[in-house]
């Protein structure tokens, strides 16, 4: 490639330390116009390959041994080329010491063979966002639904390994579309989808109402039963709500905070060089119409990270992540459904700190959205009900029943186990019986 450059040249300030993952948006346009997309305010502007360059620069020279980069938009794949790009300089220039990983979020409408090639070649963690049957996809984009769906029948003929391994498809779910959830999550079990995520929209949602919990409680009762027996016939847990050994990514709760946000170990760069703690803060895209979150965005401004200062304010970050108040203080949180600090979910419930931001009208910084405070409360009791999967120890020893084609092995083991104890009982007897004496006439 002809403009890789050298690493850490004199066209960047010292590395801040401990910056993990990059959320990278390489343009602020896309080809969709999905009616809850947070991002408001679109344009035609993309990363140029000087900055993208700089940006993968950082991340090399930042201490930790592992980085991620995570391509965003707008839609990424409208930069694919950039993608290219990144991926060449970073496997020329990185050092032996340092691992980078790639992922990518995509609308999936621009993926082509050579392109998903390209991205199960590099290992890139890719997340398909796909709302699932043509009712609730129609939201995301008219007539979407038939070119995704032919991909999910392409792909575990043409790259079963990414496939399965690397693609984790994401519904985003909204008041309007929750009455298709079960039926999604349905069709998602039936392509041999191995990785389904759910999140609510974290934006305001105009039809929600208190009372809709009832639908949601509902619609995943019949998510469950279809989850418990695809589970019980594959032992496979498809949909990570109910997944007890999957790791928690940045948007988990971590060290009392919210989410990894306010940790400025993750950088989302903006098109122009611009840092946010976060893409849902990045400012190209969207105009943000409550006060309270667009003073609180300017107030968590990193500035460009090729500025002299950047180490120096990515220092005080955390400090002033901590004084918009959003990020911090589970425990005081509150939606309509009550105190988080009454809540029994309070250490697993997983909420943007964002969307209380997006609550029209509200400056509170604890009052969080009652659409994403029912997905916690309805999701994590039934993934508290969901059978715990079994660890490789646990198939070893039958702590933890196993199903599916593990249940057969784990069966097998606890039959050698029995068959071992009935044959040591056998030789403990014998050894414990007298001896027959000889008899007289010997
Ligand atoms: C903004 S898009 C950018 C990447 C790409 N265009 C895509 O759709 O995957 C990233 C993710 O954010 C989700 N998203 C968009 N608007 C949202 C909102 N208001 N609340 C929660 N997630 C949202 C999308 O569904 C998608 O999964
Ligand atoms: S969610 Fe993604 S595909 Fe949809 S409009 Fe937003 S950026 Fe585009
Ligand atoms: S589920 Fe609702 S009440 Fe419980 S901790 Fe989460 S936001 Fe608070």
């Amino acid at each position: 490639m002809s403009d890789v450059r050298p690493l850490a040249g004199p066209h960047l300030p010292p590395a801040p330390r401990e910056i993990e993952t990059l959320e990278v948006i390489l343009t602020a346009g896309c080809n969709l116009r999905c009616a809850y997309c947070y991002q408001d305010d679109k344009k035609q502007r993309r990363m140029s390959w000087d900055t993208l360059c700089s940006a993968l620069d950082l991340l090399m020279r930042s201490p930790p041994r592992h980085g991620t980069v995570l391509f965003l938009g707008g839609e990424p794949l409208l930069e694919f080329d950039l993608i290219r790009q990144a991926v060449e300089h970073v496997r020329q220039t990185r050092s032996r010491r340092k691992r980078v990983d790639f992922s990518i979020i995509t609308n999936g409408t621009l993926l082509r063979d050579d392109t998903i090639a390209f991205l199960a070649r590099h290992r890139f963690e890719t997340q398909l966002s796909f709302d699932g049957v043509p009712a609730a996809q129609d939201v995301r984009g008219p007539r979407t639904f038939e070119t995704l769906d032919a991909l999910l029948d392409r792909l575990p003929r043409t790259h079963p390994a990414f496939f399965r391994d690397r693609l984790t498809v994401a519904i985003t779910l909204t008041a309007a579309t929750l009455q298709h959830l079960a039926d999604s999550v349905a069709y998602f079990l039936g392509k041999g989808v191995e990785s389904l995520a759910v999140s609510p929209v974290v934006t305001h949602d105009p039809y929600w109402r208190t009372e809709n919990i009832a639908l949601l409680e509902e619609q995943f009762a019949r998510a469950f039963d279809l989850s418990l027996r695809h589970y019980k016939r594959t032992g496979r847990v498809p949909f990570l709500g109910f997944r007890k050994d999957a790791s928690p990514d940045v948007h988990a709760p971590r060290g009392g905070t919210m989410c990894g946000a306010p940790s400025g170990r993750a950088l989302a760069i903006d098109v122009d060089g611009a840092v946010h703690g976060c893409a849902v803060f990045v400012e190209s895209y969207q105009r943000f119409t409550n006060p309270f979150l667009r003073a609180g965005v300017e107030s968590i401004r990193l500035g460009d990270f090729r500025a002299p200062d950047f180490a120096d304010r990515l220092a005080r970050y955390p400090a002033a992540a901590r004084a918009l108040r959003i990020f911090h203080d589970k425990p005081s949180k509150h939606s309509s459904y009550g105190e988080c600090q009454r809540c029994r979910f309070v250490e697993q419930c997983s909420i943007c700190p964002a969307s209380i931001g997006h609550i029209p009208g509200n400056s509170d910084p604890h009052r969080v959205p009652d659409f994403a405070c029912a997905y916690n409360l309805v999701s994590l009791a039934y993934r508290e009900r969901f059978p715990a999967q079994p660890t490789p120890l646990d198939i070893l020893t039958g702590r933890v029943r196993a199903y599916g084609p593990m249940r057969a092995v784990q069966d097998g083991l606890a039959a050698g186990r029995r068959r071992e104890r009935g044959a040591r009982a056998l030789r403990a007897a014998r050894a414990a019986s007298p001896r027959p004496r000889p008899g007289p006439g010997r």
